[in-house]
């Protein structure tokens, strides 16, 4: 297994190129079930996620082809040739839930294993087999798979309530809607730029939606969709993630292809904090201001609040503020597992339920420490950089699944990082 290596870092300066979002490509990809048409993705990330829904739409009978060096992704369903998600694929990434709605929309039918629960909460689908069964679906569950059918007469237009914002099962249901018999609307859907770009990808497929980005969208049934190019969309918690790292450690990095838009409520906090936030016509220029920072108090919220997926790396930074800060997780139960590992590094944290109390300390310690899951992982190379010393970072393999090139990137700004094989450390 490999290891990150990280030494406490001076001030950073250059710019870091931002991918295409991890979280748009996965729900990109399953809309090809939709169509017996290509689809062409660029700007894809290339990542051990984007690897497991190759798979999982290969054993479906789709052809996924990576063009240049993976920023491409050539998808075609001509011919299903199953209908059945297996356990082994869907247990890696919950989000392999969104082949269900595709597919039961063009096929009428579909079998797809739950996902089961993940290391950061329970994470249940209720809301996605929800959704489906409005638009007529039957759904029944054994053996640990969902096995919906459609009527006879295909998905019909429906009225969806989400009882709460739930980003995948607006997905799901939105791809579904788009081959139902008449009209759906999605009422308290997620508003992330995510279903934006899914939303705009479908309607170039010749999808008939109005309102995404809104908490209501309209969906008006078609008969057939078609192929079509889609650039995707920039990954803002990569670039959310990347900005922090100047935060930290001083100097200025331009992240490029970042935008406010895509992080405002992120970008509001990075101000308050004393980080300074910069439009460019080539993405966002960061830097700290003089001294420490301030620390500053954060809820998580569906967008456009701030995001969950940025509550770790923004942890790591109020590890070294001035000041005590208060963090309140609202998206999932047991998002704090940074904690315990930052406090190995001097942070002190103190965790009650969904909340977390951070007194900054003036020098974090480099120590030996854990990733957790994705975003924890990346929380704890940005604290080992703003440290005294060394950390190594193990159990990096959630950092795969999220962000291309970490070291490269990080690097190239002046970061002392590497990769090693575990072995070569003892
Ligand atoms: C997506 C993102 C993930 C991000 C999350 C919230 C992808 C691939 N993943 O996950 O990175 O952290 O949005 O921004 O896009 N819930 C239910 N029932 C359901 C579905 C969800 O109770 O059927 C709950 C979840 O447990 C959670 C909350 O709703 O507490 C929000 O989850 P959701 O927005 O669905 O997250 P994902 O789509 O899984």
């Amino acid at each position: 297994m490999d290891q990150i290596i990280v030494q406490g870092n001076g001030p950073l300066k250059g710019e870091i190129p931002i991918a295409g979002a991890k979280n748009a490509c996965l729900t990109l990809m399953p809309a090809t079930l939709l169509t017996d048409q290509p689809l062409t993705l660029t700007n894809a990330p290339r990542l051990s996620d984007i690897r497991t829904m190759t798979a999982l739409l290969q054993s479906l009978g789709a052809e996924v082809a990576p063009l240049q060096d993976g920023q491409v992704l050539a998808l075609s369903s001509h011919d299903l040739t199953s209908h059945r998600a297996e356990y082994d694929i869907v247990r890696k990434m919950r989000a392999s839930i969104l082949v269900l709605g595709p597919m039961l929309a063009r096929d009428g039918r579909a079998e797809v294993s739950l996902p089961g629960g993940c290391a950061i909460g329970a994470r249940p689908v209720d809301l996605h087999l929800k959704a489906l069964e409005a638009m007529g679906a039957e759904l029944d569950l054994r053996d640990g798979y969902v096995h919906a059918k459609a009527p006879s007469s295909g998905l019909r237009g429906a009225v969806v309530e989400f009882p709460l914002v739930s980003v995948g099962a607006t997905e799901n249901a939105l791809m579904a809607a788009t081959l139902a018999k008449g009209t759906t609307v999605l009422r308290n859907a997620a508003r992330e730029p995510e279903i934006v770009d899914l939303a705009q990808c479908l309607r170039r497929m010749g999808a008939q939606i109005e309102g995404e980005g809104e908490s209501t969208i309209t969906i008006q049934g078609v008969e057939t969709l078609h192929g079509a190019t889609h650039p995707v969309v920039t990954d803002r918690i990569e670039l959310g993630t990347y900005m922090l790292a100047p935060a930290m450690c001083g100097g200025e990095v331009e992240c490029l292809g970042g935008r406010i838009s895509l992080l405002s409520a992120f970008c509001e906090k990075l101000d308050e904090a004393g980080i300074d936030v910069e439009e460019t016509p080539r993405g966002l220029k960061v830097s700290r201001r003089n001294g420490r920072v301030r620390a500053v108090d954060v809820t998580t919220q569906p967008y456009p609040g701030f995001p969950t997926d940025l509550q770790a790396q923004f942890m790591a930074l109020m590890c070294m503020a001035e000041g005590t800060s208060r963090l309140e997780e609202t998206i999932f139960e047991n998002r704090f597992m940074h904690a315990p590992e930052l406090t190995r590094m001097g942070a002190q944290i103190e965790v009650h339920g969904g909340h977390a109390t951070v007194t900054g300390v003036e020098k974090l310690r480099g120590a030996p420490v854990m990733a957790t899951d994705l975003r924890a992982s990346v929380s704890l190379i940005l604290a080992g950089m703003a440290a005294e010393g060394q950390t190594t970072v193990s159990r990096v393999y959630h950092l795969d699944r999220g962000y291309e090139h970490v070291v490269r990137k990080l690097r190239g700004v002046g970061a002392h990082i590497e990769r090693v094989k575990e072995e070569e450390q003892v």
